[in-house]
């Protein structure tokens, strides 16, 4: 019978019989899916494996450090990180439109991913070794999926770590072909990852670059941490993760309005909460969150973040509406 011990079992074994004693690379994004699949790598050939985290400084608070300390206390992986944050910040400099961001940040991280690679591939090669395989993430869902039509997938260039790099100078191990995203879960449960990275709900490649609706700067991503910070925390503490698909936290930046604070006027920002109920993203319908929760979330955001004097609603559905603003 199926359990997720087997799964492991078969995955390692396989692993092993196809990469023998050769050196393998993964990019980490933070997200379940490259997480499980380089766990499964490290259980197979140990040391053979060196991950590369690329942070490009448009995650979410605390989940740089979930990657760089968690999730390599919990494995034991070799982990390469490139602190690119100022990088992207440069190239994201003055850039409004949506899809233009989008272009930028995939093609700002494919070198940067090209460029670690290159000094672990240096580096393997003082050693006498070679890197033959890349390790993906890629899900059965993904496999069937991109046979076909994916409709609603391809409204918006979607960015991910597991579409690197388009040049096969690297054979592909992809341990994770023939399961659900459930079954991944599981089986990173099983590998003893940690529980934020293992039941993290779906983050966009993108991340925060394209939560902040207006151009990206450090003092905005700073105040966007926050205020998501804040809404995930209380939604945890409600006990509503489950109940809830994602909840995207939105930072409308070139939008301004008036409030009082004190006793004072203020000409603040708004943040916008878009709670999600789904199946697969494809559709989608705004999640009834109880009263008393949204209330604390806007009294929490306006009251501990300067700079923002409202907190709104998303009440669409998709279609119309996306999951994500941009
Ligand atoms: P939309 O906004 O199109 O999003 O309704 C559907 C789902 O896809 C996620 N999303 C992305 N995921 N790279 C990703 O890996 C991307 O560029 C990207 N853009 C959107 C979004 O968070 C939602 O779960």
């Amino acid at each position: 019978n199926w359990t997720t011990g087997n799964i492991v079992e078969e995955q390692v074994e396989r692993i092993r019989e196809q990469v023998g004693d050769s050196r393998v690379i993964c990019g980490l994004s933070g997200g379940v899916d490259s997480a499980v699949a380089a766990a499964l790598v490290q259980r197979a050939v140990g040391d053979q494996l060196t991950c590369v985290f690329v942070d490009h400084g448009l995650l979410r608070e605390g989940e740089a450090e979930q990657v760089e300390r968690d999730f390599v206390a919990a494995t034991g992986v070799n982990l390469y990180v490139a602190n690119e944050q100022k990088r992207f910040l440069e190239a994201l400099e003055g850039v409004e439109d949506p899809e233009t961001k989008r272009k930028i940040i995939g093609r700002e991280f494919i070198r940067a991913f090209e460029e670690a690679e290159r000094a672990i591939i240096a580096d393997a090669e003082a050693h006498g070794e070679k890197i033959r395989f890349l390790v993906q993430g890629t899900l059965y869902p993904d496999v069937v999926e991109s046979g076909g039509g994916e409709g609603a997938a391809n409204i918006k260039s979607h960015h991910n770590v597991g579409g690197l790099p388009e040049d096969l100078q690297f054979e592909l191990v992809e341990p994770l072909r023939t399961l659900f995203k459930d079954e991944v879960r599981a089986v990173g449960a099983q590998l003893g990852l940690p529980a934020e990275i293992v039941g993290r709900q779906p983050f966009p490649g993108p991340g925060l670059g394209i939560r902040i609706v207006g151009s990206v700067n450090a003092e905005r991503l700073e105040l966007l941490r926050k205020a998501d910070a804040i809404a995930r925390a209380e939604l945890t503490a409600a006990g509503l993760d489950n109940e809830v698909w994602q909840m995207p936290v939105v930072l409308l930046a070139d939008v301004r309005s008036v409030g009082v604070q004190g006793d004072g006027r203020t000409y603040g920002h708004p943040i916008v909460l878009r709670p999600v109920s789904s199946e697969d993203a494809m559709t989608a319908d705004w999640s009834r969150l109880p009263y008393e929760l949204l209330a604390r979330i806007s009294n929490r955001i306006t009251n501990e973040i300067d700079g923002v004097n409202r907190v709104v609603l998303d009440v669409t559905s998709k279609p119309p509406g996306t999951i994500e603003w941009e």
